[in-house]
């Protein structure tokens, strides 16, 4: 193979080079890459030597004169002996060429001084050869492998993963979001192999140089950014889909997993359709591939025509997979065609309005799956999970806007955090729900439209929102989009209402300020939300309506306007802000309204309150008991009417809350009643589900799987009923089994609940039989729940070899999956404090296992920081961070906000602890 080259300039670190004086984190605008020519030669065959070189023609226009040519380049070696550049078109034509080379590491520039000025107007071409391991790093152009489990051999494949910028690991490149251009592509393989990118083969044939070499020229590529470039070289197979006169749609996998594609391969289509419909927009490429990568650091990506995914992301058993990783399969798919407009066909101008595809996405996601499967009913659910996700993350004062100022690669990576998704999609919820269907719909259609094929910042959307709402009246004429939003997306957190009722003169005086869950800070002058208000009263109980009453409203200095609301009900019938949680505000109410309020949720009549307004109420009363503007008795005395309750939501809302008290109350001596009251109010709808036992296919109503999914895991924790004993005969049975990989008893949307039980209360062999399940599992989604439920144990001996199997690559959990297994061990009462000391201890290997993969040292904080509650301790977990920084690169905003969650628990601890406890004993 011709690897060697010459004379070489490796770009990155210890190298010769001089530095260059141009420091800004942003290229110099003085040029505009116009066509890309890509040329890449793939080397799979030699384990001892994964290689990929290749070489890329820039056609260059430029806008103002300019004696350099800056692009990206990391850790690529070019062959400085190949670079040419020339003048292509125009009059004079003259030859140039490159006089020398300069990098800037901290940026990834690689800068090229020319011979001769280029001029403002012409056009170059500039010709650069280049190559690089093919590493196992999850990003650039990198390598995944998976067993072939006949010929007992491991198989290796390529794939891309470029965003936000690894482009610049593949090829050099101007690797930002506003530089646009065609791509045209060329893959060199061996002839085993199939080439995939993002858009159809024009020609493949022999290679005219090595031997047993392929070589496959791709179609043009409509413009697009370089985040959304994408190839692959993999001998996966594929399954076509069937929806008649739709676009050509594959699904790839590893071909002993192909025959877990069929539900993508039929759901893909019908996604593509439906936002066709939506958008009015056909599908711009002529072919969809989406693809599932054995190994992969996030759920998937959207790259345009070629969608990646991690396994579990796209491939579904019907006999492994549970409902919940189906509905989860859904969303990711169904987000990532989302982008295939906005992101792929609009772009964001630079990174700081990443929430404008992500939240778009996220939102539209939970529309179109609504659509296809309204069996699901996940409408509701997706937008409270959302809600609930951002209650929390957004009231941290360490949290930041929707929209805000990156610059760095680090920077821009910490932006792909709940803040621009959930955040991002609950906005958007919001505008959908108060400027009516039409509006909305136009809106987008038209912003698309007019930025087709370029890119936007927010402000273009909401001009378009703006004109269309005004043009069909659905909002006020002096109103416009931008006022309000801009109050959503460049603050930070959002609001708590308080509403005191008059109740002789039937008003009410709403008054708002920032939420915020840490007391040591004042919530005083931290913004202004512009609120649309819908409310509703105990006798007129119209929910539906989401559009608004009125609107708390801003002055231009950023001041909240008082309000007053009239004509309200008397003082024997409740008041309820925010219909279906349609904004993403907390509301506070006067004690008397609490009072009404609860006697309802107690009754038979409590479902005469919309269910998303039931969660709403669990989870505003929750969070305000535990900031200490409610007592924990009021709290307690509206959960405890979950005795009644049988719909999914209240009950996410209550556990996703619950758990975080029960985190820090296992610890200490009360716990004995936590526990009580817990089982005192799970008991009722465990039997009412029939338990753990196997009554799935009896369930008319989805989301009621999902519920008792919910309910027996509580259950199993706290021991009620026949939870446990269930659990662990289910185990045995399976255990049993002639064949456990292929005939497992235990029911599919129960087995998280039921290994992790049998685990917990299990034997040495209990765990090493489901480590060997594990090992054998050909769906991702079994070894997911398998990974998870062996964190359950409570042997020390077996954690602490699980702890250090997980970052041992040679052990088989890959990269891309060992956050599940660290999480799994963390979040247990046991396995948390040998986790804590093992990730201190071991701080460095782990951070160069992951080697500043995004996201992935802040996933291992996550379960850290719930459980820390004393004062001591968090000193020295501050400490320690602090002593740490040079392996925590990267993650200084995860940081930031785990040390303040922890603070919030010492707070909590120190301000709460008693009072709960005795309220919980007034209850038991
Ligand atoms: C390259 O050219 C641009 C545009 O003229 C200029 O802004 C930049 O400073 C130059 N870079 C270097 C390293 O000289
Ligand atoms: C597969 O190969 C590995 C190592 O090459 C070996 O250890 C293992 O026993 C083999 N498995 C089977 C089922 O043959
Ligand atoms: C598919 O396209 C053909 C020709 O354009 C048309 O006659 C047929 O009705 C279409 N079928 C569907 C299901 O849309
Ligand atoms: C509501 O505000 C008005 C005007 O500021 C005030 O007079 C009134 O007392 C307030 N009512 C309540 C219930 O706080
Ligand atoms: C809302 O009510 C809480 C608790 O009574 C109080 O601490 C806070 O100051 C009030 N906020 C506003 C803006 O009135
Ligand atoms: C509210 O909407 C739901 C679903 O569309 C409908 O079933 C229900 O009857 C409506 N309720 C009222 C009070 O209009
Ligand atoms: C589960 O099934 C067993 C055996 O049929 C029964 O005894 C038990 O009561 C059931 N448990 C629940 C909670 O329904
Ligand atoms: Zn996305």
């Amino acid at each position: 193979m011709k690897w060697l080259v010459l004379v070489v300039i490796t770009i990155g670190f210890g190298l010769a080079t001089p530095i260059s004086t141009y420091n800004h984190y942003r290229l110099p605008t003085a040029l505009r890459p116009i066509k890309y020519d890509l040329h890449v030669l793939t080397q799979l065959e030699n384990a001892d030597d994964f290689r990929f070189g290749g070489s890329v023609d820039i056609r260059i226009q430029v806008l103002e004169n300019s004696n350099n040519i800056t692009l990206h380049s990391k850790e690529l070696t070019i062959d400085e002996t190949a670079t040419t550049l020339r003048q292509i078109g125009g009059e004079d034509l003259k030859d140039n060429c490159v006089s020398s080379t300069e990098v800037n590491p901290e940026h990834d520039f690689y800068i090229l001084r020319t011979c001769r000025e280029l001029l403002a107007g012409q056009v170059y071409k500039l010709s650069l050869r280049f190559s690089s391991p093919l590493s196992d790093r999850l990003e650039g152009y990198y390598r995944s492998s998976y067993v072939d489990p006949v010929a007992n051999e491991t198989r290796w494949i390529s794939i891309t993963h470029f965003e936000p910028a690894s482009a610049r690991l593949a090829f050099p490149c101007f690797d930002e979001p506003g530089y646009k251009a065609p791509f045209s592509i060329t893959l060199r393989y061996h002839k085993k192999f199939t080439g995939l990118s993002n858009m159809p083969v024009k020609r493949t044939g022999k290679d005219d140089f090595l031997p047993d070499y392929v070589r496959t020229e791709f179609q043009e590529s409509l413009p697009m950014s370089t985040y959304l470039v994408a190839y692959s070289v993999n001998d996966f197979s594929h399954k076509p889909s069937t929806l008649p006169n739709g676009t050509l749609f594959r699904t790839w996998a590893r071909p002993n997993a192909i025959d877990q594609c069929g539900y993508a391969a039929e759901f893909g289509p019908k996604v593509l359709n439906y936002y066709e419909e939506f958008f009015g927009i056909k599908f711009p490429l002529p072919k969809v591939d989406q693809i599932a990568v054995p190994d992969f650091n996030i759920g998937a990506m959207e790259n345009w025509g070629l969608v990646t995914y991690r396994e579990t992301a796209l491939l579904y058993s019907s006999e492994f997979s549970s409902l919940k990783d189906k509905q989860e399969l859904a969303n990711v798919v169904a987000h990532e065609l989302a982008h295939q407009w906005f992101g792929n066909l609009v772009t964001m101008k630079w990174w700081t309005d990443l929430w404008l595809k992500e939240g778009v996405a996220t939102y539209l996601a939970t529309l179109c799956v609504e659509n296809i499967h309204p069996e699901w009913r996940s409408l509701e659910l997706e937008s409270l999970a959302n809600l609930l996700s951002i209650f929390r993350k957004d009231s941290l004062e360490s949290s930041h806007p929707i929209s805000r100022p990156v610059g760095k690669v680090s920077q821009i990576s910490e932006s792909f955090d709940a803040i621009s998704y959930d955040k991002g999609s609950s906005v958007l919820r919001m505008m959908h729900l108060f400027l009516g269907e039409e509006a909305f719909r136009n809106g987008l259609k038209s912003y698309l439209n007019r930025y087709a094929y370029q890119n936007a910042e927010q402000d273009n959307l909401w001009e378009s929102l703006t004109q269309a709402a005004h043009k069909i009246g659905s909002l006020p004429k002096d109103y416009d989009i931008k006022t309000i939003m801009d109050s959503w997306t460049l603050q930070t957190g959002y609001p708590v209402i308080n509403v005191t009722r008059d109740y002789t003169s039937r008003t009410a005086n709403l008054s708002q300020e920032r939420y915020l869950l840490n007391s040591d800070v004042s919530r005083a002058h931290k913004g202004c939300w512009w609120v649309p208000l819908s409310y509703t009263s105990q006798e007129e109980k119209d929910f539906n309506n989401t559009a608004p009453k009125e609107w708390m409203e801003c002055t231009e200095t950023g001041k909240s306007v008082p309000k007053t609301i009239q004509d309200l009900p008397g003082p024997g019938q409740w008041v309820i802000f925010n219909n279906q949680l349609s904004t993403p505000y907390k509301v506070n109410y006067d004690a008397q309204n609490w009072k009404l309020l609860i006697e309802t949720l107690n009754s038979e009549d409590y479902q005469s309150i919309h269910v998303v307004n039931r969660a709403q109420l669990i989870d505003d009363v929750l969070f305000f008991a535990w900031t200490g503007e409610q007592d924990y008795e009021i709290a307690l005395q509206v959960i405890s009417y979950l005795q009644r309750e049988r719909e999914l939501l209240p009950w996410k809302s209550a556990f996703d809350n619950l758990k975080l008290v029960n985190r820090i109350v296992r610890q200490t001596s009360s716990f004995e009643f936590f526990k009580s009251f817990l089982k005192k109010i799970i008991t009722p709808v465990y039997e009412h589900l029939n338990g753990i036992n196997d009554t799935f296919s009896a369930i008319p109503q989805q989301d009621q799987v999902l519920l008792k999914t919910m309910v027996v895991n509580w259950a199993c924790q706290y021991q009620v009923g026949d939870c446990v004993p269930q659990a662990l005969a289910y185990y045995r049975n399976w255990r049993a089994e002639a064949n456990p990989d292929e005939k497992n008893p235990v029911p599919i949307n129960v087995r998280s609940t039921v290994y992790c039980t049998s685990i917990k209360h299990g034997s040495d062999s209990d765990w090493e039989f489901l480590w060997t399940r594990y090992k054998k599992s050909n769906v991702a989604a079994e070894k997911r729940t398998i990974l998870t439920a062996l964190g359950c144990s409570r042997e020390v001996w077996l954690l602490q070899r699980y702890l250090e199997l997980i970052f041992d690559a040679k052990e088989g959990i890959r990269k891309g999956d060992s956050k599940w297994a660290f999480q799994a061990v963390a979040k247990t009462e046991v396995g948390f404090l040998l986790a804590k000391k093992y990730f201190m201890d071991n701080i460095g290997p782990i951070s160069d296992y992951y080697n500043q993969l995004i996201k992935s040292i802040s996933r291992l904080l996550e379960p850290i920081e719930k459980q820390i509650y004393t004062r001591k301790d968090y000193d020295e977990f501050k400490q320690f961070l602090a002593d740490s920084k040079e392996f925590l690169e990267g993650s200084e905003e995860a940081i930031q906000q785990t040390l303040e969650i922890i603070l919030t628990n010492v707070q909590w601890r120190e301000r709460n602890y008693d009072q709960l406890t005795r309220a919980i004993k007034l209850l038991l």
